[in-house]
């Protein structure tokens, strides 16, 4: 049987370009299908120009607190961030790096098609009347904002998604967020600090509940300095007009805002995809795969948000080039134990592993080593001294089960644990690794030796 591809990709974010790429390298005729921009969710409307928001505060910020670095001269009532050149830059960077990944598969010979896919049978999509066979399919078709059915709507609600809150044209002057998770923390963030009184309706007790609770509560401190409000252990039951109405300690209250800010999580998007009508199973809204990224069809692979695994671009690419490397005959297998998660708030915070709560769940005896980031020089002299990093070890056998740092370059630094990690490197050998003077990459090898009760640099 001859097909038009070999492999074709559906969806054409990190997941999906990533993986066309890899297989065209390998010599397939690959095509990508695409109905709205390349880059998907990451480079349009989520990682890429949430953080060009979070740039602008961060150079604002530092503007603001120029006299702590002795700088003169400022008048900082005039320092204003303007929302309309704002926009302007984070479309630049957005542009230039949408048109990169078009060039990238053009120059890897990648057949882009535009349009919405359909499957027809396990071999077969339609683009409207295009007929598209292929060997393989990899579905990459990502995810969309959940809009929770427990919560009642009513009347003129003015509730905004992460996609609009990229976008405004001016700084509110008021916001709610619902949900203090990953999307909930960054704009916060970015509002508080562009001068939006805003409010966090979290239902757990803990913001970030992901995140290892010693970080949680400094990011708290550090985020209620800036001015936001958190209610904790708060359920939002009903929008009525602007006001968010919750649930907390069994009795009801309410916070008015110019706009709501859902973010309760994504969920996996397959819209017109037909994959159910074709045999593809499911758990829940995500299309269940094996570990080779298989799905219930056999010549049909599923990467990135769209099966509901790990909801990151980092995750997804990974997850392509191990469906890719399937298809070429070799049994790769996704591992999920070392994956950075990153949230970019300044200091920026960047976890791998399991928290010690998660790791005194599952091991008998755990070491934990923490290293204030106050003790560090290189954090002193950039001014953010607040945070700390934290190594969590198996306690017999010096495995690294978990590391998580709330300080200044936290997301590029991680990347260190992630290699130890893949390398099943032990702690000893982390920390015996030569780590470069000044920097902060140092209170890393630091936090290794405090869980041996060895820091030097602190007491
Ligand atoms: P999330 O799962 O990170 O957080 C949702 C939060 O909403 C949770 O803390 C949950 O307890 C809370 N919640 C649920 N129901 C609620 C209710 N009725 N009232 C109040 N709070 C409620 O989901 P989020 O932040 O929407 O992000 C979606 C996905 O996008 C995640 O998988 C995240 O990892 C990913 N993402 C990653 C980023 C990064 O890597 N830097 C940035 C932004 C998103």
């Amino acid at each position: 049987m001859s097909y038009d591809y070999d492999v074709v990709v559906i969806g054409g974010g990190p997941g999906g370009y990533v993986a066309a790429i890899k297989a065209a390298q390998a010599g397939k005729k690959t095509a990508i299908i695409e109905k709205e921009s390349l880059g998907g969710t990451c480079l349009n409307v989520g990682c890429i120009p949430t953080k060009a928001l979070v740039k602008t505060v961060n150079v604002y910020e530092e503007i603001l607190r120029s006299a702590d670095f002795a700088i003169e001269g400022i008048d900082l009532s005039k320092v204003t961030v303007s929302m309309e050149k704002l926009q302007k830059r984070k479309q630049g960077i957005v542009r230039q790096l949408t048109g990169g990944v078009n060039a990238l598969l053009k120059g890897n010979k990648v057949t882009i098609l535009s349009g919405t896919a359909r499957f027809a049978d396990a071999h077969t999509v339609q683009i409207k009347e295009q007929s598209v066979t292929a060997g393989y399919f990899i579905i990459a078709t990502g995810s969309e904002t959940l809009m929770p059915g427990f919560i009642a709507y009513e009347g003129d609600t003015r509730i905004i998604t992460s996609t609009e809150a990229l976008s405004l044209q001016e700084i509110p002057e008021s916001m709610v967020i619902i949900g203090g998770g990953v999307i909930g923390i960054e704009f916060a963030y970015i509002y508080a600090h562009l001068g939006t009184k805003v409010t966090v309706v979290e239902l757990m007790e803990q913001i970030l509940p992901m995140v290892d609770e010693d970080i949680s509560k400094l990011a708290r401190k550090s985020l209620e300095k800036a001015g936001v409000v958190f209610h904790t252990g708060a359920k939002v039951k009903k929008i009525k007009d602007t006001n968010v109405i919750f649930e907390k300690n069994g009795t009801e209250e309410a916070v008015n805002a110019e706009m709501t800010l859902m973010a309760v999580g994504r969920v996996p998007y397959t819209g017109e995809l037909n994959a159910k009508g074709i045999g593809i199973a499911f758990d829940k809204k995500a299309i269940r795969t094996d570990e080779h990224m298989r799905t219930s069809v056999e010549n049909i692979f599923a990467i990135g948000d769209v099966n509901g695994t790990s909801m990151l671009a980092h995750t997804a690419s990974h997850e392509g080039i191990t469906a890719v490397e399937n298809i070429l005959g070799e049994p790769a297998v996704m591992s999920y134990d070392a994956i950075p998660s990153c949230i970019y708030i300044e200091p920026e915070i960047a976890s791998i592993g399991l928290t010690q709560k998660q790791a005194e769940e599952k091991y008998e005896n755990i070491k934990v080593g923490k290293f204030p980031m106050s003790a560090n020089g290189k954090s002193l002299i950039e001014g953010e001294t607040g945070g700390m990093i934290k190594v969590i070890l198996d306690g017999d056998l010096n495995e690294i089960l978990g590391v998580h740092m709330f300080c200044v370059h936290a997301t590029d630094m991680i990347a260190e644990v992630s290699a130890a990690m893949n390398l099943e490197a032990s702690a000893e050998e982390v920390l015996h690794a030569v780590h470069p003077h000044p920097t902060v990459s140092e209170a890393v090898m630091e936090a290794f030796m405090s869980a041996y009760d060895k820091a030097v640099h602190a007491m």
